[in-house]
């Protein structure tokens, strides 16, 4: 029996969704998709209000998705204009620096400014509609501005994390095509500098970049740096004497909006593309009624924009909803463990959305660091990007949140576009470590590995059998990719990608991929990409990656590496190669273990067998199950004999 967290009876008073309601809306959103998605389109200011509500064919054969696709609208208007007569002097966004020394915040009337002038020089420098722009910046109002101008216009907006390093920059540039590169002069996190604009400059002598005109960079540190005339210039100066006027252009619903590359299983990371009306209108009804948004609430998400929830949960959906968001350019630990928890007192924060990976390093360093600070304001806890464990729950519940805020545990993905299994605050009672019930309209089913839908509790593959309004239409430059990975295995349904399991209260328990992604942080990396990497080394034969058990990451990366002959592993060696990762990909994809292994569990085929690494990675050496049919048996008794976690 798990713990059960009954709805607060006082927060369910003032809530926008209660029991009943989301009993009666769910059973609505199901049963009339087409009526209830109408009914939400209403959200929005349409410049031609839809009409055609959904379009959709999960048929791996002919596979589209659309909603919305008669309406006309633009999403910048929706997140700033319509605001201007009832909000214009609500603060927007409020910005929090990595020196605690360091805020200020822009009303929506001063947003709606910065974001024209910033529309008009790009259009200025020749972007138009349909064009691509790499936004490669740290947490910064200007993220914003660059993102919802971009949207002015028409153009989109490709968002490349400030971690990445220069060859994964150049990958993304060459797969975009982009036209322009916004980035800042130098980022800092903790107290360390970050040199951006000298990562744009690496990133744009590699192959397939030469498609960037210019680049735009935003004096953030006063750093030095290469302004190269006349690719490179200075934001400062571009928006000098810009007019505040930019007509939003109008886009169809189904318009891209923006691509966000994002690891899979197998190849380069790709472009996951959204588009325009669904995407609004999900993204602000989620973000609205599971953090149970209030006029005078204020809303941080401490995300960077360079992931799917930085879009979401940052940009799109709490400025649809007029809603004061915080933007926050530091860590937890920095200047010290209390940060977290004097940001949210500074500024009087009463939503407060986080990682569980967070959340697992803060406990680590017991409750003093919170308990000093007041944290009197929340009213509301949220976690996403991986399974959050029990312990971690209740730490969060107890230490930050007093007894007294709920926890949202929400469940999406890159490709999903907003939430989708979720907790209502004044609705859903919580259970410690479950994503609790689906949002309404989404329709998760669990199949065995045949594709056979289970009934009742029971556990297995999680899929959607339907589609919702804010779901990924196409995979940038390659749409067979997108119905390959997601509507080959259990054709007639989304896939996940993740497991999960059905309690006897049909309450979902997320257990985490099934394929070989590996979620570290909650950020995902593809092990394709790491071992790539790897034998990238000429002195690397092979290299298989896995996902290990790590106590504050929730996964760490376990590389098994096999050296061409002649070469022997050593401490150097190891170090060349964790620098090589660290070049081609960033530090989150940096493997926490390595392991030299003088030949890898395959097949008589040929075939890795993944399973085995995993199991000798999470220190099972037991439950290797069936080695038989291995090409050479042999080498699992040194790999486990030499394994490094034990
Ligand atoms: O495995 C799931 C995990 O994160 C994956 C999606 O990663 P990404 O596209 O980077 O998006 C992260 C932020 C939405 C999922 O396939 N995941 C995300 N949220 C949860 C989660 N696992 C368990 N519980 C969650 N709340």
């Amino acid at each position: 029996m798990s713990d059960i967290h009954p709805v607060d009876p006082a927060f369910a008073a003032r809530a926008h969704i209660r029991k009943d309601d989301y009993q009666r809306m769910y059973a609505r959103s199901v049963e009339d998709p087409e009526g209830f998605w109408k009914d939400m389109s209403g959200r929005l200011d349409w410049v031609t209000p839809p009409t055609k509500i959904k379009n959709v064919s999960y048929d791996p054969k002919d596979l589209y998705i659309k909603w919305y696709e008669d309406g006309t609208l633009n999403v910048a208007a929706n997140c700033l204009d319509r605001h201007l007569e009832k909000r214009g002097d609500k603060t927007a966004i409020i910005f929090e620096g990595d020196d605690p020394n360091e805020s200020r915040s822009l009303t929506y009337r001063e947003l709606h400014r910065e974001v024209c002038k910033f529309a008009n020089t790009l259009k200025n420098l020749g972007v138009a509609k349909g064009d691509r722009v790499i936004v490669y910046l740290p947490m910064i109002p200007e993220a914003a501005v660059a993102m919802l101008a971009c949207a002015r216009i028409g153009a989109i907006h490709s968002v490349v994390f400030g971690g990445f390093s220069p060859d994964s920059l150049a990958g993304r540039i060459a797969d975009s095509g982009a036209k322009l590169v916004i980035t800042a002069d130098e980022g800092c996190r903790g107290g360390k500098k970050i040199p951006l604009k000298a990562n744009v400059d690496e990133s744009l002598t590699r192959p397939h970049t030469n498609s960037v005109e210019t680049v735009i960079v935003v004096r953030r540190t006063g750093g030095a740096i290469n302004l190269q005339s006349p690719r490179d210039r200075w934001y400062h100066t571009l928006m000098e004497g810009q007019s505040t006027d930019c007509l939003p252009e109008a886009m169809n619903a189904e318009d891209p909006l923006f691509t966000l590359y994002t690891s899979g299983s197998t190849g380069l990371p790709k472009g996951v593309l959204h588009t325009s009306g669904g995407y609004l209108v999900y993204a602000s009804m989620t973000h609205e009624l599971i953090f149970d948004v209030r006029e005078d609430d204020v809303y941080w998400c401490t995300a960077d924009v360079g992931w799917i929830t930085g879009h979401s949960y940052v940009v799109y959906g709490p400025l649809a909803n007029g809603a004061t968001v915080v933007m926050f350019d530091g860590v937890p630990n920095y200047p010290d463990f209390s940060r977290f928890w004097q940001v949210v007192d500074k500024h009087q924060v009463t939503l407060f959305y986080t990682a569980p990976t967070a959340i697992r390093a803060l406990m680590r360093e017991g409750e003093e660091p919170v308990k000093k600070t007041s944290r009197k304001s929340l009213r509301l806890l949220g976690t996403v990007g991986e399974p959050i464990n029990p312990e971690a729950w209740n730490w969060y519940y107890r230490v930050v949140g007093d007894e007294r805020c709920p926890i949202v545990d929400t469940w999406w993905q890159t490709e999903t576009g907003g939430i989708l299994i979720t907790p209502l605050p004044g609705a859903t009672d919580l259970k410690p470590g479950s994503a609790t019930l689906p949002f309404f309209g989404i329709t998760p089913a669990i199949v065995d590995t045949d594709g056979k839908p289970q009934e009742g509790a029971c556990s297995g593959n999680l899929v959607i059998t339907d589609s919702w309004p804010g779901q990924m239409r196409t995979v940038y430059g390659d749409h067979q990719r997108f119905v390959d990975t997601y509507f080959k295995t259990y054709p007639g349904n989304y896939f996940t990608g993740d497991g999960a399991r059905r309690d006897e209260d049909g309450y979902y328990w997320i257990t985490g991929r099934v394929d070989d992604v590996i979620n570290v942080s909650g950020h995902r990396i593809g092990t394709a990409e790491v071992e790539s990497a790897l034998v990238a080394n000429h002195k690397v034969a092979e290299a298989a990656v896995v996902g290990c058990h790590h106590d504050i990451k929730g996964q760490g990366i376990y590389a098994y590496v096999t050296l061409v002959a002649g070469e022997t592993g050593s401490e150097e060696l190891r170090k060349e190669l964790i620098a090589g990762v660290r070049k081609e990909i960033g530090p989150i994809a940096v493997p926490d273990f390595l392991q030299w292994a003088p030949g890898l569990p395959k097949t008589r085929s040929g075939k890795i067998m993944r399973r085995i690494l995993r199991k000798i990675a999470e220190n099972q050496p037991d439950q290797l199950g069936d080695i038989s049919t291995l090409a050479d048996p042999s080498v699992v008794k040194s790999l486990v004999e030499e394994r490094l976690i034990k």
